[in-house]
């Protein structure tokens, strides 16, 4: 177990696994090699495994929970919420499971059950900074009145003050108060943050998304790599709780209708493949498929879900400069949204295709019909449909599609974006 923590998983499996041969039936052996499994992509035989131990200790209910996270990882909340609630009849007190509960719940867009589950977390567990962020959060994603805008500045308030290690709490906080248009209070919120931590990279890229500094033609490595390597756990929950996160699906049927046949012979990029989300829709076109990305964390989780044949941990940017005519497919889902500038990349991307190659990209939509791009106050950017087409033209790209769809929610509203294909002729 210790070498579990460690995250030194060879050795752990191992140790699991000669714990086994000295007792078969060791239940703790086999309930903790089975998350390991999940860990490390064998989630069935990780499924197996816990079911196995919770014949032997059918009220252990951190087993209950272990199991029910992976059905949520998987995807199968229905599972999944069978597992939490069996972990929490054998003790009502398991703070993680009844959040677990609450975000299958929401996953399954039963808000008012997920909303009650949340409730009840925060009433059996009012010191748990966690929580009111996760409220928080469910409040802001699931707005129906400002009301619940102004009752998430109230979570992440407490969640900071409770645990002032999580900045995230932080970070919400300042998004929550300018969607309320309090936008002197976000800046604020940054500017304080900032007094304490001048160099900290998510406190001036906010302070710029709230109209306070001058905003960075893209997002800074470091402040990429701080969201992303802090959220790569949480990242998949997240966008599933935040339904409706539909970029790599969109670019999937898009790319469907110009490519050949499915059949395995291409080499593709997926840039800025996060947890590898694109993975399994990208595979069935792909001879070889590459992953990149500036987050370690986020590759990590990608290296673990599989799928790729190649993961590196690199600005997406110069992987393209340093690959001329090698892929015939590129995808960005979600990614170029860090961009201010997108000429540098969109340039490297045509370099990086070889003829007749194809660049499926999703970006925020910025109202209007004129040449402009910025940073919105959600710390990611909004370009206009003119300044994505000039700049693909100047890139080189002749054959441009551009539609409009909704690619997740924010603040209970939908996010509208641009779905953009190019081809290099
Ligand atoms: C919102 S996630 C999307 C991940 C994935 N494409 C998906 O759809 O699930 C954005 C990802 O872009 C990565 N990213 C942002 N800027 C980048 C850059 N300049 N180079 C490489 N990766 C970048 C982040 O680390 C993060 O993993």
């Amino acid at each position: 177990m210790q070498s579990h923590r460690a995250h030194d998983l060879d050795a752990a499996e191992r140790l699991y696994r000669e714990v086994l041969e000295l007792r078969a039936a060791q239940p703790d052996a086999m309930h903790y090699l089975g998350v390991l499994c999940h860990q490390r992509g064998r989630s069935d035989e990780g499924v197996r495994l816990i079911e196995a131990s919770l014949k032997i200790t059918p009220k252990h209910p951190d087993a209950h929970n272990n199991l029910g996270n992976i059905h949520k990882e998987c995807g199968r909340f229905a599972d999944a919420e069978r597992c939490y609630r069996k972990a929490l009849a054998c003790g009502p007190q398991h703070y993680n499971a009844q959040n677990n509960l609450a975000v299958v719940l929401e996953a399954q867009e039963r808000l008012e059950e997920a909303f009650e589950a949340y409730a009840k977390l925060l009433r059996q567990a009012p010191k748990f900074a966690l929580g009111h962020y996760l409220m928080g959060i469910f409040l802001r994603n699931n707005a129906r009145e400002v009301e619940h805008v102004e009752q998430s500045v109230e979570c992440f308030r407490t969640a900071y003050a409770l645990d002032p290690h999580n900045l995230r709490a932080l970070e919400a906080l300042g998004v929550s108060l300018y969607a309320l248009q309090r936008r002197e209070e976000a800046a604020q919120v940054y500017r304080d943050w900032l007094a304490r931590e001048p160099e900290h990279p998510v406190a001036r890229h906010m302070l710029a998304a709230c109209g306070g500094a001058e905003a960075p033609s893209r997002a800074e490595d470091a402040y990429v790599r701080d969201i992303f390597d802090k959220f790569a756990d949480s990242f998949d929950e997240q966008l599933l709780k935040n339904l409706n996160y539909r970029a790599p699906q969109v670019l999937a049927v898009a790319l469907g209708d110009v490519l050949p046949a499915a059949t395995g012979e291409l080499d593709v990029l997926d840039a800025g493949c996060g947890t590898g989300l694109c993975a399994p829709l990208l595979r069935p076109y792909a001879k070889h498929l590459v992953g990149v990305d500036l987050s370690g964390g986020m590759v990590e989780k990608a290296r673990l879900r599989g799928g790729y044949d190649e993961l590196e941990v690199i600005e997406l940017t110069c992987h393209l400069q340093a690959h001329p005519d090698a892929y015939d497919v590129i995808v960005s889902a979600d990614t170029l949204v860090y961009f201010g500038e997108l000429q540098d990349a969109l340039n490297a991307a045509h370099h990086a295709l070889r003829p007749g190659g194809w660049l499926a990209f999703s970006l925020e939509a910025a109202e209007g019909h004129d040449d402009r791009v910025e940073l919105a106050p959600s710390g990611r950017y909004q370009h206009t449909r003119r300044y994505a087409e000039r700049a693909l033209v100047a890139a080189g790209f002749t054959l441009v599609h551009i539609a409009t769809d909704k690619l997740r929610k924010e603040c209970g509203q939908p996010v509208v974006g641009w779905v953009v294909l190019a081809q290099r002729q």
